[in-house]
């Protein structure tokens, strides 16, 4: 008795005098003599008997005091005489759980769930050192977790979901030393932090979380790299992988330029479209901003036409394209019909590299302009032209690291605007139905235009993960997912194949990869990795600006052997390989995907835990599935020399899509 008035010390007034009643009656019982044959455990369950107030079932109602044991009573059941389980589920019993219960020192099994027992989940049960499960589930328990559940050394399955529970995960519930089977605390009212502790829960844990009010970032940490994101949903206030909601922008993340301050910034909106969704619909929303940066959202280009205006540029336009030059550093700006005018501070030139491209400059920055997309490399804006609303993207690049680099002297700057011409008339040359296509450039000494196709369905990334307009896509089905791949990768051969200067991309994940209407892929991005380190000169003085050039959230795509992020073809079949493994997976590349895919391989886990869950009702695919996790696992083999070509790897494609069509 000593220890069960301890027990409620901290209890609420009513519970109290509640307990107190049943304390008294518990001690006639022990003293009326019909009682006194009976166990500690009988009078344990008699507690419970007396803390229901209604049992509208009759389930307790051949629990007598007059029995000797209580092993014949519902749902009890006794080990070598004394009570090993108590289940009494979905009896409909309203009152309190009893501390008392904590008297049944030979439990292992309290399953109570689907009651109306309403109350705290009484600590002292911490006491029952053999409790190996306790099912409190869907009651209507309030007040906190008590962190005492965390000396419960034998616990294996603890289940307190869909009840009224409240206050903050306690970190020592996850240090159960033999927790294994399920931790369920979803659909509670249970708020703060994921406590970093629960990374040490053993990854076969069914841990669920879902349906609270937990906040901030989930740690990355342990197994909770590797829980699906149905553990977490549910709660708002959460975020990180492996939610689709990111986590506003760590501190360090300074280096992403900050939007222009001339831009005057008004809201609009533009990707991502729900894919397949008629495209009609006019777009209005916001737009994600690489690593959490401000959201930029745009309008009319007025400021910035202003800005151009003062400088007189007129531009003509057109220019025939460079199909058969020589080496691209031999194109001057005097190779093009684009204008080219110097003043004080240097020359500005608008060239088309598109033969088909008739855009003036004046009319291209007339047009009003959304914010698109942001990145290490800068922003990009849709621009609609014209009231046929015919659309461009154009990249606006980020200034270069080293800042004061565009205050140097003139013949730096005569030569920094060649490197940049000669990288923009590359890009030009690269074109393929696969290959986001260069339609013109832009150069002043303190700005830089690269006008492509616009490409309006989003990216992949989004239509895989949901963006922040609209988080959850409807799934993209395999075929749809094949034929990207298959496209993608043709594209990616092609870039690396179409020049003999080899060209990599070096910074391909899913984001760069665009769909249109057709959900048909287009590589974007091409050459960006040279431009935004400040010149061909930078790049090969300063290898760690491909880091930065990079940007961040791509850590999940960079090969092992180029920590640094280096461009090369290897480096790219690498993030091909991720790429794919994001496709069939479902699952975002930010944490170690390919370790994780691998390890699931390794461990012979069935293929339904490792493919995208929205996949899984298309079982014809099957074959076609293991296929292109055999290609993506070749693709990021550790060692660079044992990945395939990237032509290679788009035969192999066309294989799978071959004998899928078959
Ligand atoms: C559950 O508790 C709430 C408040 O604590 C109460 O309003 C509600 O009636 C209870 N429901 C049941 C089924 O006991
Ligand atoms: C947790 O409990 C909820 C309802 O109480 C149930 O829907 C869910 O499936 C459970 N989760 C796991 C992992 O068993
Ligand atoms: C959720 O938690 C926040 C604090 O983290 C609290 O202010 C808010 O009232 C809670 N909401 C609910 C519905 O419990
Ligand atoms: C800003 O947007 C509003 C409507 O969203 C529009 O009426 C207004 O003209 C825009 N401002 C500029 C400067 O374009």
């Amino acid at each position: 008795m000593a220890a069960s008035t301890k027990a409620q010390r901290s209890k609420r007034p009513i519970q109290a005098v509640a307990e107190a009643v049943h304390v008294l009656l518990l001690l006639l019982l022990f003293l009326s003599s019909s009682a006194a044959a009976l166990t500690t455990d009988g009078l344990a369950l008699l507690a419970l008997k007396s803390a229901v107030t209604d049992d509208p079932t009759g389930a307790l109602a051949a629990w007598l005091d007059s029995d000797a044991s209580p092993c014949a009573w519902t749902g009890v059941t006794c080990r070598r005489g004394r009570v090993a389980d108590l289940a009494l589920p979905n009896r409909a019993l309203s009152g309190y759980i009893p501390s008392e219960l904590s008297f049944l020192s030979a439990l292992q099994s309290l399953a109570l769930p689907g009651n109306r027992l309403s109350g705290p989940v009484p600590a002292a049960l911490s006491a029952v050192g053999g409790l190996a499960e306790l099912d409190l589930s869907r009651n209507n328990l309030s007040g906190p977790i008590p962190p005492e559940l965390g000396q419960l050394s034998s616990l294996a399955r603890l289940d307190l979901s869909s009840n009224l529970l409240y206050g903050p995960l306690p970190p020592a519930i996850a240090s159960l030393p033999r927790l294994s089977g399920v931790l369920n605390l979803s659909c509670n009212l249970l708020s703060g932090p994921v406590p970093p502790a629960y990374g040490g829960i053993p990854a076969a844990v069914s841990l669920d979380l879902r349906q609270n009010n937990l906040s901030g970032e989930i740690p990355q940490v342990g197994s909770l790299l590797s829980q699906g994101p149905t553990a977490f949903a549910g709660n708002p206030g959460l975020c990180g992988f492996p939610l689709k909601n990111p986590c506003p922008a760590p501190k360090q993340d300074h280096r992403i330029p900050q939007p222009n301050p001339i831009l005057n910034l008004n809201s609009s909106d533009a990707t991502p479209r729900p894919i397949a969704a008629e495209g009609r619909k006019k777009p209005v929303g916001t737009v994600p901003i690489i690593a959490g940066v401000v959201l930029v959202v745009v309008a009319s280009i007025l400021v910035l036409q202003w800005h151009f205006r003062r400088r007189r540029v007129a531009m003509e336009g057109k220019a025939p394209k460079n199909e058969k030059g020589s080496s691209p550093g031999g194109f001057g700006p005097a190779g093009l019909a684009g204008e080219e005018r110097r003043d004080g501070h240097g020359s500005e030139v608008y060239a088309a590299v598109d033969e088909g491209f008739v855009l003036e400059l004046e009319e291209l920055l007339r047009a009003s302009a959304y914010v698109v997309g942001k990145s290490r490399s800068g922003i990009v804006y849709k621009v609609v032209v014209g009231r046929g609303g015919s659309a461009v993207a154009v990249r606006r690049l980020s200034e270069a690291e080293d800042g004061d680099a565009f205050g140097g002297s003139g013949g730096d700057e005569w030569r920094r605007q060649r490197a940049f011409e000669s990288e923009a008339i590359a890009i030009g040359r690269a074109k393929h139905p696969n290959v986001v296509r260069l339609l013109a450039y832009y150069y002043a000494p303190d700005e830089r235009l690269l006008v492509y196709d616009y490409i309006p369905n989003g990216t992949l990334h989004d239509a895989l993960h949901g963006g922040p307009r609209n988080p959850t896509p409807p799934a993209v089905p395999w075929t749809a997912r094949l034929a990207i791949l298959q496209g993608a990768a043709r594209g990616l051969a092609y870039l690396h194949e179409f020049s003999p200067r080899k060209h990599a991309h070096g910074s391909i994940t899913s984001s760069k990869i665009l769909l249109d209407d057709d959900l048909q892929p287009h590589i974007s991005g091409f050459g960006l990795s040279c431009l935004v380190s400040s010149g061909a000169e930078q790049r090969l003085a300063n290898p760690a600006s491909k880091k930065q050039a990079a940007g961040p959230g791509t850590d999940g795509y960079l090969a092992p052997e180029v920590p640094g992020g280096e461009a090369t073809q290897r480096g790219d079949v690498y993030a091909f390989g991720v790429v794919a493994l994001e496709v069939v997976t479902g699952r975002v590349a930010e944490a170690d995907l390919e370790a994780w895919v691998r390890g699931a391989f390794r461990k012979e886990r069935p293929l339904s835990e490792v493919v995208d869950p929205a996949l899984l009702h298309e079982v014809h695919a099957k074959r076609e599935v293991l296929a292109v996790f055999h290609v993506a696992l070749g693709c990021t083999e550790a060692d660079p020399e044992l990945r395939p070509r990237m032509r290679a790897v788009a035969e192999s494609l066309d294989r799978v899509v071959g004998a899928a069509t078959r």
